[in-house]
């Protein structure tokens, strides 16, 4: 596909094979266990979808879908969790998939809710973090990508909705900012 705009930070073949390696470490780690593995939707559905085919044990998929006001920091605190899990989760081993973690009140809030459900283990894959911008402490296992603090688009992540099927991570600028 042509380039619709931005800076690319990391390209396809960067993040196929980043993701090969986390798919890798993730069955090694999880072999013999119940693993769930739960999307957070709608920005964890790119890498979700080529994250749980690079996991080569057998697997459940599950998902939550959650809403937040627009922008970050502050904003991000208003998540909403708008749907249930369909799995029952309880002594299960679940591991729970986000697009970013930014401040990471949005997966804290999450994980808190998932412990609830009494799974015998719970832990947090990220594809990108922005350690600096860290608002709480929020222990990710696997990240993909640690990036700086600018604002990114592509691969499932958004900009007021739109953006998400790029399919590379390119860092919004500006000038691309199209609003409508
Ligand atoms: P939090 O600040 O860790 O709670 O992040 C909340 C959510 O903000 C993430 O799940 C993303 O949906 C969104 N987000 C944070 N940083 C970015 C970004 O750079 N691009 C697109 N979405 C972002
Ligand atoms: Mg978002």
């Amino acid at each position: 596909m042509e380039r619709m705009f931005g800076k690319p930070i990391v390209t396809q073949e960067q993040m196929r094979a980043r993701i090969r390696e986390m798919g890798r470490q993730i069955s090694a780690d999880y072999t013999g266990k119940d693993l769930v593995l739960v999307g957070v939707l709608k920005g964890a559905y790119a890498f979700y979808a080529d994250l749980a085919r690079a996991i080569r044990i057998p697997i459940r998929v599950d998902f939550l879908v959650v809403t937040s006001s627009e922008g970050r920091g502050k904003a991000a605190g208003k998540v909403k969790l708008v749907t249930e899990l369909t799995e029952n989760i309880r002594g299960k081993d679940v591991l729970l998939v986000e697009d970013i973690v930014d401040s990471g009140l949005t997966a804290q809030r999450l994980l808190k809710t998932l412990a609830r459900k009494k799974p015998r283990s719970l832990n947090l894959c990220a594809l990108l973090s922005k350690d600096e911008c860290r608002v709480v402490d929020v222990h990710v296992e696997y990240v993909g990508f640690a990036v700086p603090n600018q604002y990114i688009v592509g691969y499932g992540l958004d900009y007021r909705q739109k953006y998400r099927n790029l399919p590379y991570l390119a860092v919004l600028d500006k000038r691309d900012f199209h609003d409508e």
